[in-house]
């Protein structure tokens, strides 16, 4: 329970995603692990999160760093061991901070024993019915069964040797499964077992829409524009979700979901959030919005609108190993996020990005409900936006034919310390250098670096992190807005807390408060200064 509120902990929790591979290097390899997080969990625990959530720690090929699962109940050697996880839970707890693990149900990974004996089964097999395999399309079977497109690009479908078609959303390296197969569902039933028995206090779903497809694999072509893509949100879904909540109510940490959901319209996707499904899913529509005030008080208010007919607390996102980091995309021209992002490289004016950043993370921790930050905006780090093109590993640089640099750029092994790569991520002595390239720049961004530096974004995101937790306004609860000007967000929580945000290019003067808990960019004469925010009491 919160000490705040009488509501348990996920309704308002601060939750920092930890990509593994990237965190920190404690064998030297040049790759993260869990070594170098267990010995970082108090940097952890300073920084005053309530929990972390981990990306894929699984066993995989890597072919999607990880999102290719060959076994849901291993840690890949790259990482650590099982005992090694166990180990990090245990550590984790022992310093309040909860463990959220990421579950990839969508598809697997085509090391993935059941995959493998599904293509050496062969047509026909009961193995294949675990999978989508079709016959495709033309006199010889050599177009596939339909029209998808894999979302890394080119089509969802690659043939097997033996001529049938497989289904994949993502790479063709990642299978879907069928979960029409009562044997897919009872899989995915005793992995989330044997996490909750192994302590993890919940699950981040790895597109949680997808699981369930059309079962006529209908071409998209002739669908038109308002219905529903035949490969998500399909009805059947829901159930699947409602089992997995069951199992989860029966441990006694009660554990959490955290569904990833891009494309819904704001009512389906709280479908979702009904009081027997998942408990909460990321606010993609926070993280895709401009840097405009009247377009973020639509999505807020639209974000609270939706989350109240279901009862369940909004979470703020804005950034993940997926998309632009944040700091370049608010110092971009366009300042939504698109997808299409990493297709055209455009310049960024980082320190304006960078204070709309900070301006932005004051804005996320003060609204209602809970809040993700994805590891490395403490320090403020930008996208990287020149590796190699030889050193780019994301399959969307291959799959789209060399057009699209994919995520790579935000998923920079952390600068910890020192004035040079590895900057800390390695231990002294390691033997390879980090798996992607640490900019000459980032000395002055490293954690180190950072420390005791009042005007750094580390520190403020510790000293607002450390508010939250002690302001009894902030969390879980509502928000009334006060009257401001256009460019500015004004609003108020609970009896004594207000947060302005000025958007614009010129500095607004501070409304009545009793006193300034907090500002993301010094005051100027006593006015909030352009592209920064303000935390006050107030009476
Ligand atoms: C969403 C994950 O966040 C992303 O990194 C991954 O590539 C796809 N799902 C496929 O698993």
């Amino acid at each position: 329970m919160s000490a705040r509120h009488d509501s348990p902990w996920w309704r308002d929790a601060v939750i920092y995603q930890v990509y593994p591979r990237s965190f920190a290097d404690g064998n030297g390899d040049g790759v993260g692990d869990l070594a170098g997080l267990r010995e970082r969990l108090p940097y952890l625990r300073d920084l005053g999160v309530d929990a972390i959530w981990l990306s894929p720690w699984y066993v995989s090929p890597m072919a999607d760093a990880g999102y290719d699962v060959a076994d849901y109940r291993d840690i890949d050697p790259l990482f650590g061991t099982l005992v090694e996880a166990e180990e990090l839970i245990a550590q984790a707890h022992a310093h309040r901070l909860r463990v959220i693990v990421d579950i990839v149900p969508n598809h697997c990974s085509d090391a993935h024993p059941r995959f493998r004996a599904a293509l050496a089964a062969g047509p026909g097999s009961p193995e294949r019915e675990l999978f989508w395999f079709r016959p495709g399309r033309g006199e010889h079977g050599e177009l596939p069964p339909n029209d998808w497109g894999s979302h890394f690009g080119g089509p969802a479908w690659t043939r097997a040797a033996d001529g049938e078609w497989f289904l994949h959303m993502f790479a063709p390296e990642q299978p879907d499964w069928n979960w029409d197969h009562p044997a897919v569902r009872e899989d995915f039933q005793v992995t989330l077992r044997f996490w909750l028995d192994r302590g993890v206090d919940g699950f981040r779903i790895d597109v949680a829409d997808h699981l369930v497809k059309d079962p006529a694999l209908p071409d998209a072509a002739g669908l038109g524009p308002d219905v529903i893509r035949p490969w998500r949100d399909q009805e059947g879904v829901h159930e699947i979700y409602r089992e997995w909540r069951k199992i989860a109510d029966s441990y006694p940490q009660r554990g959490v979901f955290v569904g990833e959901l891009w494309d819904e319209d704001p009512v389906r996707f709280t479908r979702y959030l009904r009081p027997d499904e998942l408990h909460t899913g990321f606010n993609f529509p926070f993280l895709s919005c401009p840097w405009d005030a009247a377009a973020f008080r639509d999505v807020v208010d639209r974000t609270l609108a939706t989350h109240a007919l279901v009862g369940a607390p909004a979470t703020w996102v804005l950034s993940n190993h997926d998309v632009v980091r944040h700091a370049t995309r608010y110092g971009r021209a366009h300042t939504a996020h698109s997808f299409d992002d990493a297709k055209h490289v455009e310049p960024s004016d980082l320190a304006l990005g960078t204070r709309r950043a900070r301006a932005a993370a004051l804005l996320s921790l003060a609204l209602p409900g809970s809040a993700y930050l994805y590891q490395g905006e403490e320090l403020g780090l930008p996208e990287v936006e020149d590796i190699p093109d030889a050193l780019l590993q994301d399959p969307r640089w291959l799959r789209s034919g060399f057009t699209d640099r994919g995520r790579d750029g935000c998923r920079v092994p952390l600068p910890w310390s020192g004035d040079a790569a590895p900057y800390g991520f390695s231990p002294p002595g390691a033997t390879a250098p980090p798996w992607l390239p640490q900019p000459a720049s980032w000395a002055r961004l490293s954690a180190a670096a950072q420390t005791g530096d009042r005007r750094s974004t580390l520190e403020l995101y510790r000293r607002a992190l450390h508010l939250r937790r002690t302001e009894p306004d902030l969390g879980d609860g509502t928000l009334t807005w006060l009257p401001s000007d256009g460019d500015v967000l004004h609003f108020r929580r609970g009896d004594g807390f207000a947060c302005l945000v000025n958007l614009g290019d010129r500095a607004v003067p501070l409304p009545p408060y009793e006193y300034v808990l907090l500002t993301s960019d010094p005051l100027e004469d006593l006015k909030v200064a352009p592209h920064s925010a303000v935390w006050l009491r107030v009476a």
